[in-house]
């Protein structure tokens, strides 16, 4: 039997693949429940902290209402107004907040810190996103790939194509390997996950009969896929100086109508844990357009496949909202 009471939600790495499936499920029960309006309220009385060091719009909304319909309370701290980080350590904060809160959501640059929020603070801390993980985008995106294709984990093939050293496809192929998937990576030599996680995803896919492909080729990677996933090229925190190289090393990954094609699935969904630069509609779009006129019609992904049928998205976003539920619910019901 699954039991995640008091349990920190970090990188998903030590979760079993019976709690990751038992996280996901129960996510489907409580977005089940919302949609009857007979949602039980385990959470009342529980005080969360949310930490974001960097900017969201799903996580931090995600928290916020999961912990509203299960009658418990946020507060929201932003580095500026609050000593985290700059005037007091981790480690203390980390002490202050625990004697306080019954649990810590935390977004920001480094993994090491959520960790330390974890070890000093003594109540259950939850991974909003770091460099390396991002481990509640996962529970979304299992369930999104779930009730989308109807099929169990060992049937469901995927593809993530672009920059897979970063949080997005790290924790991509992670779960993939967990959870006995078809799950294939695409991307440049230099942009792919270490070789580290590369050995630690093909050691679990030996026990749970993963399929794990790793390779340059964006039209072999996606052949036969039920899903194609991609993210932003140049992620929170790294400099501007890199897109000029990144644009010219990713545009044979962009995700465009040929690409979603190549695939043979007249099925096949696209899926991005969003915000997507599928056009220019936004301040770093239009910048990014002057710079490379090629890309005015969308740059990971083209503002045609982003709003066709095929593209599950919204679905995929508002998931968010029943996932980080399902995590808290879990660890403090
Ligand atoms: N996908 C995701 O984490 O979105 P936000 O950055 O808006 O939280
Ligand atoms: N890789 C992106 C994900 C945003 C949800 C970033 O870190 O900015």
């Amino acid at each position: 039997p699954v039991n995640l009471k008091n349990r920190s939600l970090l990188s998903l790495v030590h979760h079993t693949p019976a709690e990751i499936n038992y996280l996901v499920e129960l996510a489907a029960d409580l977005k089940q429940a919302k949609r009857l309006g007979n949602e039980p309220k385990r959470l009342v009385g529980k005080n969360i902290a949310l930490i974001f060091e960097k900017t969201s719009t799903r996580t931090r909304s995600a928290f916020e209402v999961a912990a509203y319909d299960q009658g418990a309370h946020t507060t929201y701290f932003e580095p500026s107004t609050s000593q985290i980080g700059h005037k007091e350590s981790i480690k203390d904060t980390a002490r202050v907040l625990g004697g306080m809160y019954d649990a810590i959501e935390y977004r920001g640059f480094s993994q090491k810190t959520v960790e330390e929020l974890a070890a000093y603070s003594g109540v259950p801390v939850f991974n909003g996103l770091t460099d390396e993980w991002h481990p509640t985008q996962m529970l979304c995106d299992l369930l999104t790939m779930k009730e989308h294709s109807g099929k169990p984990w060992s049937e469901i093939a995927f593809t993530y194509l672009g920059d897979a050293r970063f949080n997005t496809g790290n924790s991509l192929l992670l779960v993939g390997a967990k959870m006995g998937m078809d799950v294939r990576i695409a991307s440049p030599a230099a942009l792919r996950p270490s070789d580290e996680l590369i050995a630690l995803c093909k050691s679990i896919a030996e026990t749970t009969g993963a399929k794990i492909t790793i390779t340059e080729d964006p039209v072999e990677a996606v052949k036969g896929t039920d899903f194609i996933h991609t993210d932003i090229w140049v992620s929170m925190g790294e400099p501007k100086e890199v897109w000029d190289e990144r644009i010219a090393m990713l545009l044979p990954y962009q995700v465009n109508a040929e690409l979603m094609a190549a695939s043979g699935n007249p099925k096949v969904a696209f899926m991005h844990c969003l915000p997507a630069f599928h056009n220019t509609e936004t301040k770093i779009g239009k910048e990014i357009a002057a710079m490379s006129p090629q890309f005015a019609n969308g740059i990971e992904v083209t503002e045609e496949v982003f709003e066709s049928p095929a593209s599950i998205v919204f679905e995929q976003a508002a998931n968010r909202l029943h996932t980080i539920k399902a995590a808290l619910v879990a660890s403090l019901g």
